[in-house]
């Protein structure tokens, strides 16, 4: 059974197998209408959504699934003391998949511990959020066209913001990578990530709590919420909250090719005059997150996407005639022969019945 718990639970080739399966979505959505016919999605929202709980029903139901669930803890057993535990057990018995975001650290890996049914963190306190990396990667991806070489600055809380967290480990796999950490003091990338992600990996990076000094070297600015709700003192929020506020002044040294991002919601991190700037990609990487989240549901639930079931097609010939005696098509005159490419770099193709390599002529 596979989980999305942390962005590091998919391998790099299991992640660019999920962009190329969620940039076919995109641009052929018919053919992915019916793949999940039949099957359940469960929400299970602790903590307030509107991107990451309806991009999840709305990739369900494009699937052709159904989506149950709760968007509060009060309307659910929880608000009567129920545990995690119990909670993903008693979901498991209705649904085929969770998507749970839970203001405690490490309640989804609890959750698939007891489910029984693959379980997708939406977001886990102020720890990870994995499919937030997931639309960030592909709106990367189409933007720069790859992950190596890039100067990336992160700005705002760095602290609590789990988006952050789960992205500076996802791009810790590429090479290669620059990271521009911008925050104030109070609210700097925990030292956890530091010792644990960002210097194993040998990865530059840089801190800084000044935005317009790093604005000229980036080639991606993602922009975070200083986060209301993560802060045990009202007075301290209110000092931090307008730390950095990005407007088309600011990006007057921005590359012309910037790509800005952010998570939402915004509060007024972002002016709206940006809006409208070619740089501004946090729209589109909103939509991104809605294909990526489709792909991982299929491969959560092991059905074969699109991309997969053409790649092996692709690689299979029925020109050639099996010269193989002992092979089921020297006697079903019926059977079509079909050969399949097993090496590329040798060409070499054999049968699908026997296995017998194709006669080079
Ligand atoms: N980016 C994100 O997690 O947004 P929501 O809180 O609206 O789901």
């Amino acid at each position: 059974m596979k989980h999305l718990i942390d962005i590091r639970d998919l391998s790099v080739e299991e992640l660019n197998s999920l962009m190329d399966t969620a940039i076919d979505i995109k641009n052929n959505p018919h053919k992915y209408a019916d793949k999940c016919r039949g099957k359940k999605l469960a929400t299970l929202f602790f903590e307030p959504s509107t991107r990451t709980r309806l991009s999840f029903e709305a990739a369900m139901y494009e699937l052709g699934g159904n989506v149950l669930g709760f968007s509060e803890a009060a309307s659910s057993s929880s608000a009567k003391g129920e545990s995690v535990s119990d909670t993903a057990r008693i979901i498991g018995c209705y649904a085929d998949i969770i998507a749970m975001r839970h203001p405690k650290e490490g309640a989804p890996l609890v959750a698939s511990m007891k489910a029984g049914i693959p379980v997708i963190n939406a977001g886990d306190g102020g720890h990870n959020h994995p499919t937030q990396t997931l639309a960030d990667l592909l709106t990367i991806k189409i933007k720069k066209g790859d992950f190596d070489n890039l100067t990336v600055g992160l700005c705002g809380d760095l602290k609590y913001g789990r988006t952050v967290h789960s992205l500076i480990a996802a791009l810790s796999r590429y090479s290669n990578i620059k990271l521009v950490l911008i925050s104030p003091e109070e609210l700097k990338v925990p030292w956890y990530v530091i010792k644990d992600v960002i210097v194993p990996n040998n990865m530059t990076y840089v801190e800084t709590k000044s935005l317009e000094d790093a604005m000229s070297e980036l080639d991606i600015l993602y922009m975070t919420r200083i986060q209301r709700e993560r802060f045990e003192e009202k007075e301290e929020y209110e000092r931090l909250k307008d730390s950095y506020v990005l407007n088309l002044s600011k990006l007057k040294n921005a590359k012309d090719d910037l790509c800005i991002l952010h998570p939402l919601p915004r509060v007024n991190e972002i002016s709206v005059d940006v809006d409208l700037d070619k740089r501004a990609c946090y729209f589109e990487q909103a939509l991104n997150g809605k294909y990526m989240r489709m792909a991982l549901i299929l491969k959560l639930l092991d059905i074969k996407s699109q991309t997969e079931e053409t790649s092996v097609s692709e690689k299979i010939v029925d020109s050639i005639v099996c010269q193989n005696p002992r092979c089921i098509t020297s006697i079903e005159q019926e059977l079509p022969h079909r050969f399949k490419l097993t090496d590329a770099v040798s060409n070499t193709y054999r049968c699908i019945y026997c296995e017998a390599k194709a006669k080079n002529d």
